[in-house]
């Protein structure tokens, strides 16, 4: 079991498949990129179903999430959800996506066994989608995301960052347009994690300011404290429902005493926090043929190690040296 000095246990596990994206969200990365980590650093395939097999079988682990930089970059993705999907206890599997590869490979991905997808858009304005991500790809992820729900990888959830002066009035078009597709839209706070250090505080959407936007057009109701559990997103009924639409205030209402997960990075540390600022290497021990209980015994204590929070309310916050896209979301 993976449990930390606060009584939290993580049965949650994110698995970042690569760094690299085929987009260039502002608020994540520069134009040019970043400097990616060496194939040779990467875990390969087979590494990576190794750490799941041992998560699942040894450490309680049940919900496993793929995320990046963009997962569906990672060729070997399809064979390592069926791979997982074989394992004894199954874990549930999902996606987190930019949404481009999905009208290519929603349907493997369901056959192979993958449960659901997250899929980042976060304007339904084409020209507004070049701006934010600086690539033409609106059309493509909207596809993807149609895909995503004919291929049965339900609920699909819509994940969107409002931008100031960029996307930030668009919040009831999104939710009118997602209620309609069935996808289930959620806000998110942006976070200090992106690799030009450019975020403030004072800079940010907040989701006081999101749902005083969203009720100019819906009724929200809150849905009850005990629903939320562990999920980062505090959801709400739309004009009185079965829709709903889902906030995900990691800054001003941040859900860390509830936080059940642990990460993996696709060079194999294991991060106990988005905004950790230390790792603990596991590549290095399977690489030396370390034995199942020796890696098990690492990840454990690794998250013994883990802190109360983001820290993000500390004066002395200094934001992780990877950014979001080498985190994994
Ligand atoms: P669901 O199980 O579908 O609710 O997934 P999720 O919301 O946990 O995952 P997703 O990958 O879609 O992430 C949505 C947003 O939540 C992203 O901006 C993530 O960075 C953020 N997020 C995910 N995990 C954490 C976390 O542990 N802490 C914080 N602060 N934010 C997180
Ligand atoms: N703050 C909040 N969300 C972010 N995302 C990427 N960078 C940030 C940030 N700095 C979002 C993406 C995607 C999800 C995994 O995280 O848009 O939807
Ligand atoms: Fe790519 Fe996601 Fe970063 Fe956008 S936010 S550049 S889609 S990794």
């Amino acid at each position: 079991m993976l449990i930390d000095t606060y009584d939290r246990v993580a049965t949650d596990l994110r698995v970042s498949l690569t760094d690299r994206c085929n987009l260039r969200c502002t608020y994540c990365m520069p134009e040019e990129g970043l400097q990616w980590l060496a194939k040779p650093d990467l875990l390969s395939d087979d590494e990576i179903v190794r750490l799941i097999r041992i998560a699942v079988t040894r450490l309680g682990i049940t919900e496993v999430r793929f995320t990046g930089g963009e997962p569906l970059l990672r060729p070997g993705l399809v064979s390592v959800v069926e791979r997982c999907a074989a394992l004894d206890p199954r874990p549930r599997m999902s996606l987190t996506t930019n949404g481009i590869g999905l009208r290519r490979t929603a349907a493997a991905l369901k056959d192979a066994g993958l449960d659901r997808v997250n899929v980042s858009l976060d304007t339904l304005r084409p020209e507004v989608f070049k701006t934010l991500t600086r690539r033409d790809r609106h059309h493509d992820v909207l596809a993807g995301l149609e895909a995503a729900r004919d291929a049965g990888l339900t609920p699909v959830k819509v994940n969107t960052v409002l931008m100031p002066g960029l996307n930030d009035d668009e919040a009831p078009e999104l939710l009118a347009w997602a209620v309609e597709q069935g996808y289930e839209l959620r806000f998110i706070e942006q976070m200090p994690l992106d690799a030009q250090h450019g975020w403030k505080r004072d800079g940010m959407i907040t989701a006081d300011d999101i749902l005083t936007s969203l009720r100019t057009r819906f009724t929200l109701t809150e849905e009850g404290d005990g629903e939320r559990g562990s999920a980062p997103a505090e959801r709400w009924t739309v004009d009185g429902g079965p829709h709903r639409v889902g906030v995900i205030a990691s800054v001003t209402r941040p859900f860390c005493r509830a936080c059940d997960r642990t990460r993996l990075t696709a060079d194999g540390q294991v991060r106990t926090c988005l905004f950790a600022r230390e790792e603990t290497d596991l590549r290095g021990a399977l690489r030396s043929d370390a034995p199942d209980e020796e890696i098990a015994r690492i990840w454990t204590l690794a998250m013994w190690g883990k802190k109360a929070g983001s820290g993000l309310d500390d004066p002395s916050f200094l934001q992780p040296d990877r950014p979001m896209s080498a985190i994994g979301g």
